[in-house]
């Protein structure tokens, strides 16, 4: 069967990541999608470094309009970040009867609901698994995993920079400006590391959780967001001293208010007991805690940030939009099918 054509907008940290992981695990990409998934077009407005990144495998162009305007190809993933730009790629996309992927948080925390009623109307997909919380698959855990529930709450660390300067803080002793250094050299940072610091990217990253927890609208606006520049050096001391550390959190729970039921969103530093084992999640780690009423509390952890974890979830994507799209029964492969491939038990 023919492979799935996907064209990449930006070939950065993450755009290389995905590109790589596509090339490396090929194979075993292609049995669980059931077809191959194919990268090829990408645009990036360093053409040079694009094309090194590609090994010179794809075609590669400046105008990413020229990808979302391609007929050969069926998914476009958005990886340029910021607002004006991406919202457009993103509707022209949808217009053009492409499904979508994005890692593009600030973008869908502010106008997801006009992106997804698009899509709706087209009747093609928007994936985002790798807009919340890097390579933890959280965005499938509480649309699929924990579906059965009424969710009550969910609490998270969800910023890898602000995670990292506050670790490296409280155990190097090292000062805000230098750890954000750090944070940026290490790639986790976002364009503008304001984002991070002042909690807003926590914030987009909660209101996206939120809205699929709750089965809500997309309700950035309405987020309280306090982040860690307030911070010095002697406020995560004492908490240390208190039996305390200190995190940065993204929490949406039920609330009751006047009568009125309701989701209560924010980000605020927060005072957690040091055993806690949220309190114990280091550097650049995300933690989300998910309270439902069936399963009780669950707890996930792993890489925030970076260019290969988040490339994880941008190809989990991949793969279910194209199991999704592939019509053919034949090669439709159900989620939890069986794909046999060269393994075979080994007895010890
Ligand atoms: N700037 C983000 C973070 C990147 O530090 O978590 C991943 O979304």
């Amino acid at each position: 069967m023919k492979s799935i054509k996907v064209g990449l907008l930006g070939v950065g940290n993450v755009g290389s990541g995905t590109f790589n992981v596509l090339q490396r695990n090929q194979e075993e990409i292609r049995r669980r999608a059931g077809r191959g998934i194919e990268v090829v077009a990408v645009s990036a407005r360093n053409l040079e470094r694009a094309k090194e990144r590609t090994g010179g495998k794809v075609k590669v162009v400046a105008d990413p309009f020229d990808i979302v305007n391609d007929p050969e190809i069926d998914i476009v993933v958005e990886l340029i970040g910021g607002y004006d730009q991406a919202k457009a790629l993103v509707l022209q996309a949808i217009a053009n009867g492409k499904h979508v992927v994005t890692a593009n948080k600030a973008l869908l925390a502010v106008y997801g609901n006009e992106i997804f009623a698009a899509a709706q109307a087209k009747g093609v997909m928007v994936a985002f698994e790798a807009a919340v919380a890097g390579g933890i698959p959280i965005i499938k855990a509480l649309r699929e995993g924990l579906t059965a529930n009424r969710i009550e709450w969910l609490a998270g660390i969800i910023n890898g920079t602000t995670n990292f300067i506050l670790s490296e803080m409280r155990d190097k002793g090292l000062d805000f400006a230098t750890v954000l250094k750090q944070a940026q050299e290490l790639g986790y940072a976002e364009a503008d590391p304001t984002f991070d610091i002042e909690g807003v990217d926590a914030a987009h990253k909660a209101t996206i959780m939120s809205a699929i927890a709750f089965g809500i609208p997309v309700q950035f606006d309405k987020a309280y967001v306090e982040g860690i520049s307030k911070l010095n050096a002697i406020d995560i001391r004492y908490a240390e001293q208190l039996g305390y550390r200190i995190k940065l959190l993204g929490i949406a729970k039920r609330a009751k208010v006047n009568g009125v039921e309701g989701v209560e969103l924010r980000v605020h530093p927060t005072l957690i007991p040091a055993k806690r084992l949220i309190a114990n999640v280091e550097g650049a780690m995300n933690a989300v805690l998910v309270q439902g009423d069936a399963v009780g509390a669950t707890l996930y952890y792993g890489k925030g940030a970076g260019s290969e974890p988040t490339a994880s979830a941008v190809i989990a994507d991949l793969v279910d939009i194209t199991r999704l799209a592939t019509a053919d029964a034949e090669h439709r492969v159900p989620h939890l099918a069986f794909q046999p491939n060269e393994l075979t038990n080994i007895e010890i």
